[in-house]
């Protein structure tokens, strides 16, 4: 069996100031090395933020970025970018910009081969909504939509799978153990299927992980880490959940 060390990423989505960068310091200081750990800031503060991390083991990332090199894309910034001013990760296809953008898991693709073409490991983002998952057929849909947003030539190495059901997202409700364990399982199962590596990538679960309830959804078959929103915000909670992975 493949053994996947454990990712814990922090999602701050648009929440920082330049103060902020006092939870950082508070985060590096600690220097967790139980499992990879990673930031990703709102993009004005990820060179300051790289800096700051210094020689810790925490990696910075960011929210998004274009598919394009270079070019006329006002407001835009590029994997190319990122990869200069340090970050050494990129999450795709986040619900909220799915949502917020109208993007399609075809513009996510695109998005993580710009990614991985510049270094930047793509944590590709899926997930269904409440009316879906009541609707049944849940796993069929987030598999088919991750199916779409994975590119061919993703590797365990450069890319990651983030599983968050957009119910679950900043509300406080969390699937159940077994609801969590399914979808993983499902995902993991369409992996294997299509590719080399794909025992080997890192499924993230997100929505809702808290320092209290972090273990119990780490210790979950097919669980390699946490995508952490609200609760990355605060160096206490987060290392709360660093701890647990
Ligand atoms: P919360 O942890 O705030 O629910 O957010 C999850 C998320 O969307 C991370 O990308």
């Amino acid at each position: 069996m493949t053994t996947r060390r454990k990712l814990v990423a922090g999602n701050w989505k648009m929440n920082g100031l330049t103060a902020s960068a006092a939870e950082l310091g508070q985060m590096c200081d600690a220097n967790p090395s139980n499992c990879d750990v990673l930031i990703c800031p709102p993009y004005p503060l990820i060179g300051r933020f790289v800096g700051a991390a210094g020689n810790a083991h925490i990696e910075i990332g960011a929210q998004d970025c274009h598919t394009a090199e270079s070019g006329a894309h006002t407001g835009d910034v590029s994997a190319a970018l990122l990869a200069d001013v340090g970050a050494t990760a990129v999450i795709v296809g986040h619900s909220e910009r799915r949502a917020d953008h109208g993007e399609s898991s075809a513009l996510v693709r695109a998005k993580a081969e710009a990614a991985t073409a510049h270094g930047l490991t793509a944590i590709i983002c899926v997930g269904e909504t409440l009316e879906q998952r009541e609707a049944g057929g849940a796993g069929e849909l987030v598999v088919g939509q991750m199916l779409d947003s994975v590119p061919d030539g993703a590797t365990a190495a450069n890319t990651v799978i983030a599983y968050e059901p957009v119910w679950a997202i900043g509300t406080g409700k969390v699937p159940t153990s077994e609801q969590i364990g399914a979808m993983h399982a499902a995902l993991r199962a369409a992996l294997v299927e299509k590719f080399g590596e794909g025992d080997g990538m890192r499924i993230l679960y997100g929505g809702s992980v808290k320092p209290t309830n972090a273990a119990e959804i780490f210790a979950i078959a097919d669980v390699d880490g946490g995508l952490i929103g609200g609760a990355s915000l605060k160096a206490n909670d987060f290392l709360g959940i660093v701890s647990a992975a």
